[in-house]
């Protein structure tokens, strides 16, 4: 790290209580393989990869190389107009990955803006279609979708929404399928439950299902519990 003086006052953290942090602060300075280094110099296995997106391992060469040599190559070339190569070539091989009807890349930097982005798609799809009465948009209690306005909209994280007004309009929530009761000891897919996403026929039955543009669901939930979905 620098020798530039640091009370840490400056840097707002997301999600984390920020006074607490601050009295004691957990750093990391370094990272390779499976271990986090500390400024204090302990090793910290990461059990979770990150955030479930180191997981070839921290400083892993080929990728350090592969981020160099992009730099170096061409580290940014403008979007309006002008189109960077390499992005044409990673949507091509995205396409080759993914199952056949998925044949479209749209890149976002972030979970939050790929959400909000994919609301915006449902709804100018239904709308340059001729069903622009489609206009509603579905999640779940508990879900989580990031911090974009849209995401929070439909998410159901009650602390992430209740700061933020009226939200975007034109949102309903199904009901989510934790239940502590019936599942708390389940290991992997819960047996019980599949029948609550027929929540949506509620939803669809107060709202009719003509007005609703799309619902959205994490396969599995990761923000508010890491909750596997039940079996079917
Ligand atoms: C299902 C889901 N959607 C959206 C997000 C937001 O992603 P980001 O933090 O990259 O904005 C997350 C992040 O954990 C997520 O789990």
């Amino acid at each position: 790290m620098s020798n530039h003086p640091n009370d840490l006052d400056a840097f707002w953290m997301p999600f984390t209580p920020n006074r607490e942090f601050k009295s004691n602060p957990r750093l990391l300075v370094s990272a390779n393989g499976m271990y986090y280094t500390t400024s204090e110099g302990r090793q910290l296995l990461d059990g979770c990869a990150g955030l479930w997106c180191v997981n070839a391992g921290h400083g892993q060469p080929k990728i350090v190389e592969a981020i160099q040599q992009t730099a170096k190559e061409l580290d940014y070339a403008p979007g309006f107009q002008f189109g960077h190569a390499r992005a044409f070539e990673f949507a091509s091989r995205v396409t080759e990955l993914a199952p056949p009807d998925l044949d479209h890349i749209f890149f976002t930097n972030s979970g939050s803006e790929a959400v909000d982005t994919a609301l915006k798609i449902a709804l100018a799809y239904h709308r340059v279609t001729g069903d622009g009465s489609r206009f509603r948009l579905i999640g779940r209690e508990h879900a989580y979708h990031g911090v974009g306005f849209g995401g929070m909209s439909v998410g159901g994280m009650v602390k992430n929404r209740m700061y933020f007004g009226s939200l975007l309009t034109g949102v309903d929530h199904i009901g989510h399928t934790h239940n502590l009761e019936q599942n708390a000891y389940s290991r992997g897919q819960p047996e019980w439950g599949a029948h609550l996403a027929d929540d949506l026929e509620r939803v669809v039955a107060l709202h009719d299902g003509s007005t609703i543009a799309a619902l959205i669901v994490e396969p599995v939930a990761g923000s508010a519990g890491v909750f596997a979905p039940p079996k079917g």
